[in-house]
């Protein structure tokens, strides 16, 4: 199991702890026991006192809920192994789960990418996420919704660590040396005119030491390209806090989707000027020409310019 360290001097006594909170020692050792159980490491018993020795860097709702008050992120699940955030979340949302559901997860079994892909979901070294949204939106706002939540891994990403500048590439991936370390599936329930739920899925390899041999040259994790650990509970109360100020912005802003447009530009060398090839129904190649105003790719072609719905891009 992961462990953060760095807590680990303090010894505090029962009866100081059983004061400082209004219970009893009794108490005090029922809630030891209960951390303990969740993984946290202490030592020490009534007689000795309590040390804190370690904390698991476990995404548990318990530590992520009081970190991420204040946003609609309010509640949240939490599993050790599932088979796909995507597949719960859909479930969950078609049944009636509030928007701002979050489930999240140690290890996926089955996680999904776009295009029928895997996500490769080791236990613990990534974070597995997928947020229930309703907005009131037609389904064509779904894309630009998409494009808002890389964004949001891109800013939380930063804010975590300043030196790291990823780059999104249209539509929803995030790379670091060229290598892919975030990915993100967007689904929706919707009628024509009408969202009826939208599930944000997103994968970010945060501690991950290799990759299997298919993934070797083309992924990569924050901790491969910065050389230290991460802490997963502190990226994902930052993303979740970030996801939550696009989403507001984008339901609330009338100019909010002209400045999605334009910040994923800024932080992407894909969107516009880059000689690119285009697999969706077919493969064709040309130079990109930005986003048209519903979050498209435009790219320029020798038959003219081509808008690209929801192919996969590669720089050639
Ligand atoms: C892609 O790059 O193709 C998208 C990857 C999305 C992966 C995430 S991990 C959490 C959620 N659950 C899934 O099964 N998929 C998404």
């Amino acid at each position: 199991m992961r462990l953060l360290t760095g807590h680990a001097t303090v010894v505090l006594s029962g009866t100081k702890l059983a004061a400082e909170l209004g219970t009893s020692r009794t108490e005090v050792w029922r809630l030891i026991q209960q951390l303990r159980s969740l993984g946290v490491d202490v030592a020490g018993h009534p007689a000795t006192g309590y040390r804190l020795r370690a904390v698991p860097d476990l995404l548990l709702d318990e530590v992520l809920a009081p970190l991420v008050k204040g946003t609609i992120f309010e509640h949240i699940h939490h599993y050790y192994k599932i088979r796909s955030t995507n597949n719960t979340a859909m479930e969950a949302a078609a049944a009636g789960a509030p928007e701002g559901t979050v489930f999240l997860a140690e290890e996926q079994t089955a996680g999904r990418g776009r295009s029928a892909n895997a996500w490769y979901s080791t236990r613990s070294v990534g974070i597995y996420c997928s947020a229930v949204l309703r907005p009131p939106l037609p389904p064509s706002d779904v894309l630009v919704l998409s494009l808002a939540a890389g964004l949001a891994v891109h800013s939380a990403v930063r804010e975590v660590d300043p030196r790291v500048n990823p780059d999104l590439k249209w539509p929803n991936d995030l790379l670091l040396d060229g290598k892919k370390f975030c990915g993100i599936l967007t689904e929706m329930n919707a009628e024509a005119t009408r969202v009826q739920h939208v599930v944000v899925g997103i994968g970010i390899n945060v501690n991950q030491l290799k990759f299997p041999g298919d993934l070797r040259d083309t992924a990569t994790s924050l901790r491969l390209v910065t050389g230290n650990e991460w802490s997963r509970v502190e990226l994902a109360t930052t993303l979740l806090k970030s996801l939550h100020r696009e989403y507001r912005d984008l339901l609330e802003n009338s100019n909010a989707r002209e400045s999605i447009l334009r910040r994923f530009t800024e932080h992407s060398s894909y969107v516009r000027g880059c000689a690119v090839r285009i697999d969706e129904n077919g493969r064709f190649e040309g130079v990109t020409e930005g986003m048209d105003s519903r979050g498209f790719l435009r790219v320029r072609t020798t038959q003219g310019l081509r808008t690209v719905l929801s192919g996969t891009v590669t720089a050639v």
